[in-house]
């Protein structure tokens, strides 16, 4: 299968002296579901960061659709292909409208005044937030702003888009409904929790991350089967993969 990110020996020091990422390598190819997880801390924003391009001055190389990162010219080519969803959407929504959040990425990519309306309401279409678009981004409730912030990272169409911790501070509704959303595309998607239930609903394989290093990498449910990995790296095996046990008096 022809490889879209290719990760290979990736190290971040951040400039404080925190080795954030040590020796990182992995390959995702084409149309995978992969989740990221593991504890506070273990490098999953980080990881994210250096695929974005956003973190520079790393040792390995991080390749995104056969170019590497470590080029600059090809940052510009490769953030047309790829989208990220940050943590917090307080960070992402910065501007007066619904409508104009979701535009900034399309302006910023130098799409046509004609070609952008149309693709705001098509992202706000697919992300159940019709009729939205005049809207202050500030009043929408937590889980309306992260559908804007995912209709944002959509509107370029990216092959690939990177979701990081898309449901903390939701509520059991607000984290359907972007799982929902997720289920929905085709895109090549890598999502970072430590939302092991949400992870298992949305991924086919996992990668476990702990304090920079992977840990394991493979099939989703096969890892978070594994009670003990689970609990040695800060996280916790998923009910719905414990066998429900009846209890005496009701046998
Ligand atoms: N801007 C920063 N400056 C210095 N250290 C940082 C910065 N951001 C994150 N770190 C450190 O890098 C490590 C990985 O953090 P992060 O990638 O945010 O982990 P995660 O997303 O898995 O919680 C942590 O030890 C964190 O404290
Ligand atoms: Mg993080």
């Amino acid at each position: 299968m022809e490889k879209v990110i290719q990760i290979k020996t990736l190290s971040y020091r951040y400039p404080d002296g925190i080795k954030a990422l040590n020796n990182i390598s992995f390959d995702i190819s084409y149309g995978e579901r992969v989740g990221i997880i593991g504890p506070n801390g273990a490098g999953k924003t980080t990881l994210f960061l250096c695929m974005m391009g956003l973190i520079t001055g790393w040792e390995g190389d991080v390749v995104l659709f056969s170019l590497s990162m470590k080029d600059k010219k090809n940052h510009p080519i490769v953030r047309k292909k790829i989208s990220i969803v940050f943590q917090n959407a307080d960070d992402q929504l910065i501007s007066p409208t619904v409508f104009d959040d979701v535009a900034f990425g399309l302006l910023n990519h130098n799409f046509s005044r004609d070609e952008i309306p149309k693709r705001v309401k098509k992202s706000l279409n697919d992300v159940g937030l019709n009729g939205f678009s005049n809207r202050l981004p500030f009043h929408l409730s937590g889980g309306e702003k992260r559908r804007v912030c995912l209709a944002g990272a959509l509107a370029i169409e990216p092959e690939v888009l990177l979701v990081d911790e898309p449901t903390s501070d939701l509520d059991p509704r607000g984290k359907r409904k972007i799982k929902e959303i997720l289920n929905s595309l085709n895109n090549t998607r890598i999502i970072s929790s430590h939302d092991l239930e949400f992870i298992l609903d949305t991924c086919d394989r996992v990668i476990v991350l702990d304090e920079g290093k992977i840990v394991a990498d493979g099939i989703a449910k096969e890892i978070l089967s594994d009670e003990s990995l689970m609990l040695a790296h800060g996280l916790e095996k998923p009910h719905s993969l414990s066998p429900h046990v009846i209890p005496h008096h009701y046998r």
